[in-house]
């Protein structure tokens, strides 16, 4: 189900019509639906019922405190890869208890705080770094809970960037050394052992990796129990796909059940998992308006406020995003949809139809949710935009858009440049 449709014409969020947002808070401007994010928790909740399980969103996707509050309240556990994600959590009114911290490069004063907070644990990527979340423990006198994140070395075939279970890439730990990793990590004082850990990739559309993933953790499980070194929770990280364009990926529900099915008779298992895109991605569009279009004997192209700045998907990985009219009945046309930014990566829609909105007119971006405003920058001085977050007939800004002076507030220029 989707909670941006057109009514009457007019795109709406649940029941707001955007172009009443866009009218008020201006554009560019991401716009979520509270009740997608919760419709997309609630189905995994679904798939989960009478496994023993925690959902762990993953910040990364969308890390607005508005997002992570509608989550805490609904329950959810966080995933985090930052001092600064942990943070936003806690001001969401997260649990920590609930929070696992992930990442490859984890500063020790983020393993200090994090600690401090008291994290359900730390998804522990090299030797190195258990070496330093033991020594930052004994420093605080305490124990740090951990998982280490294994690499099972499953192929989730999507894209080379967001793969990540390979042996080829740069995270966990290789499955065959991983039982010479636990038995160090038991001889640690700072440490304690609480589970096992994987993310093999994201934008996935099918089960079966995860699945054989499962497969290959809970062998891995069986044997550290025999050295006796028992695991409570099996953290199987994010990465369920989502309907951009014409992608078939399982259900929420279908997933979760997927997973739940792949560990029947485990109950001493908890079973976690760190979904980010499947619940944001589609929770969100990004709302820009035309400003030009323009065209030469080769192509035609319409200018529109949001760029790459705004929504670095395309540009970065060449990610189709659905383009529509807020208002309906304009014609397609063949063509880009560009932003102002100088360079020709900065696009939103590549060689498609899109709508032939005229100048002033509004368009939606879909499935924007996820990955959208984090992964947004200030390239070309440009102000972030505007986020709003919808609820049935009401909405609110949970973001300000930036002002110029904001960007600048931080940068000065020496005494010997002064004039
Ligand atoms: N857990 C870990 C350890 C991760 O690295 C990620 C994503 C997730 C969970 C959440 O995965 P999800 O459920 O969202 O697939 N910027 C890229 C996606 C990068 C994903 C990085 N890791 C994009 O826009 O497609």
């Amino acid at each position: 189900m989707t909670r941006f449709e057109h009514r009457n014409g007019e795109l709406h969020a649940e029941d707001v019509p955007v172009s009443r947002i866009a009218e008020e808070v201006g554009t560019p401007c991401y716009v979520y639906s509270l009740a997608a994010l919760r419709d997309h928790y609630r189905a995994y909740k679904k798939g989960f019922a009478g496994t023993r399980h925690l959902i762990c969103y993953s910040v990364k996707a969308n890390s607005n405190l508005a997002v992570l509050r509608a989550l805490a309240n609904e329950g959810s556990g966080f995933d985090v890869v930052s001092g600064g994600e942990l943070a936003r959590v806690i001001r969401a009114g997260g649990d920590p208890g609930q929070t696992v911290f992930s990442g490859v490069g984890k500063r020790p004063d983020e393993i200090r705080a994090a600690i401090e907070a008291g994290i359900l644990m730390f998804n522990v990527e090299s030797p190195a770094e258990l070496d330093r979340i033991n020594a930052v423990a004994l420093e605080l006198g305490k124990r740090a809970p951990v998982a280490l994140r294994i690499n099972p070395d499953v192929d989730p075939k999507t894209h080379p960037y967001i793969s990540t279970g390979l042996k080829t890439a740069k995270f966990g730990i290789p499955i065959e050394r991983a039982l010479e990793d636990y038995l160090r990590a038991r001889g640690m004082e700072g440490i304690e052992i609480v589970g096992a850990d994987c993310h093999i990739g994201s934008q996935l559309t099918s089960s079966d990796p995860f699945v054989e993933a499962v497969g290959r953790m809970t062998r891995l499980i069986d044997r550290l129990d025999e050295a006796g070194i028992p695991i409570r929770f099996l953290d199987m990280g994010g990465g369920l796909g989502i309907v951009y364009d014409d992608e078939k990926p399982p259900s929420h529900t279908e997933y979760a059940r997927a997973l739940a099915g792949a560990l029947e008779g485990r109950e001493n298992l908890t079973l976690l998992i760190e979904p980010g895109r499947s619940i944001a991605g589609n929770a969100g569009i990004l709302l820009t308006e035309v400003l030009y279009h323009k065209g030469n004997d080769e192509k035609n192209f319409v200018v529109v406020d949001a760029a790459m700045n705004d929504l670095a998907r395309p540009s970065l990985y060449g990610s189709f995003h659905g383009v529509v009219p807020v208002r309906q009945g304009c014609d397609e046309i063949q063509a880009d949809v560009v932003g102002p930014i100088c360079e020709t990566g900065d696009f939103i829609a590549r060689d498609r139809p899109v709508p032939a909105a005229a100048s002033g007119d509004l368009i939606a971006v879909l499935s924007a949710g996820a990955y959208g405003f984090t992964m947004a920058s200030n390239y070309n001085t440009r102000p972030r935009g505007a986020e709003v977050l919808v609820d049935g007939v009401r909405y609110d800004v949970v973001r300000r858009r930036e002002t110029v002076d904001q960007l600048l507030e931080l940068e000065s220029v020496p005494a010997g440049l002064e004039r």
